[in-house]
């Protein structure tokens, strides 16, 4: 089977890492997230991915250059300008000539869904669309779904307002569709596929969605970026890692954190729940606290740095404290 991911967004959540790449090519564990993606949809019987592209498409073609993520060979479709989560997909259906069922991803989830259950569940009820859920306790910042008891989709509603969600299953990212779902997408202007498609659809009778309750994390914030790592290397995940290799001085205390390659951490530095990219230079007696720090950031000793999120090349003077602080990554504005 073929898959779609959809790669196109900013990554606004997350900068200044994503400033110069797609969310989808920050490291969890060492490893880009579209590989861990690939790889898991690889070991569920997907022969071939489509990246649905826009912003920074050279990020991955300049990564990937032989035209396979892995094992798996891919193909891109490039988008102009944005044209939103359904306009990504019909663009990406026309592309790649798909005229049998296929799959579609959100490129930022992490997950160990059973896809094949999900596609056998789409062929069972003869569906148009199908949507993998995941119940959550806060469902106001997704897409929130309601069924029949045979799974029909009775209301999609992409993010309600808090407290008004009419239940706590959620839109997980991962679709089963069939080409005929595509031809109602509108051409010509950004459509999303929450807010226009799926509703559509749900009104017609033909979207279906199963619910799962596997290991499942949207990565958009850097939060849920620490957390991906986290939870990896804590082997919540059928996926394993292979860890960087850094160099970390044995009087330093890492807790709960992932370390970039090449990266040095000095004596009496504190590391908890934090995530530091390649060739990251951490001082004597630093703190790091529930942060994440982009490629080549410099901390002096004695600097403090607790919920902040570091841009590429910064340099952070000795003794400076930093609480709940984005900076921007070295050189910009
Ligand atoms: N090609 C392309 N073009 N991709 C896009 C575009 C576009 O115009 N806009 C967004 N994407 C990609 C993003 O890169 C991401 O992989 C995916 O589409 C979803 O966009 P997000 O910006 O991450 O959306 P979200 O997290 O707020 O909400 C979505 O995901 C939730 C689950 O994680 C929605 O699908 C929700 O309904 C869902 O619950
Ligand atoms: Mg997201």
């Amino acid at each position: 089977m073929f898959a779609i991911v959809l790669v196109g967004g900013f990554g606004t959540r997350l900068r200044p890492l994503t400033e110069h790449v797609p969310k989808q090519m920050l490291p969890i564990c060492g490893v880009p997230m579209i590989e861990w993606v690939v790889g898991h949809l690889a070991d569920h019987g997907v022969e071939k991915v489509g990246l649905a592209m826009g912003y920074r498409p050279d990020a991955f073609l300049e990564a990937y250059p032989n035209e396979h993520i892995a094992t798996t060979p891919y193909q891109v479709a490039v988008e102009s300008e944005p044209l939103g989560t359904a306009g990504a997909i019909r663009f990406a259906v026309e592309q790649f000539q798909l005229t049998e069922t296929f799959l579609v991803l959100n490129g930022d989830v992490l997950t160990d869904l059973d896809v094949r259950a999900l596609v056998e569940f789409h062929r069972d009820v003869q569906a148009e669309a199908t949507i993998a859920l995941q119940p959550v306790d806060d469902p106001s910042s997704f897409g929130v779904v309601t069924t029949d008891n045979r799974g029909r989709v009775e209301a999609f509603i992409e993010k309600p307002e808090k407290g008004s969600a009419p239940s706590n299953n959620i839109n997980a990212g991962t679709y089963v569709l069939e080409p005929s779902a595509v031809e109602q997408i509108p051409q010509g202007r950004p459509v999303s596929v929450e807010r226009e498609t799926f509703p559509e659809l749900a009104a017609k009778g033909t979207l279906y969605a199963l619910p799962s309750a596997t290991y499942w994390l949207d990565t958009g914030t850097p939060r849920q970026f620490i957390q991906a790592n986290l939870d990896m290397l804590n082997g919540k995940r059928k996926q394993l890692p292979d860890l960087p290799d850094a160099e970390i001085d044995p009087k330093s205390l890492i807790t709960q954190s992932v370390i970039g390659n090449g990266s040095e951490v000095e004596a009496g530095a504190v590391i908890d729940k934090s995530v530091l990219l390649d060739g990251c230079r951490i001082g004597a007696n630093s703190e790091i606290l529930g942060s994440v720090l982009s490629e080549d950031v410099y901390v002096g000793q004695g600097a403090r740095l607790d919920g902040c999120v570091i841009g590429q090349g910064q340099r952070i003077q000795p003794g400076e404290v930093l609480m709940n602080e984005s900076r921007p990554e070295a050189g910009s504005a």
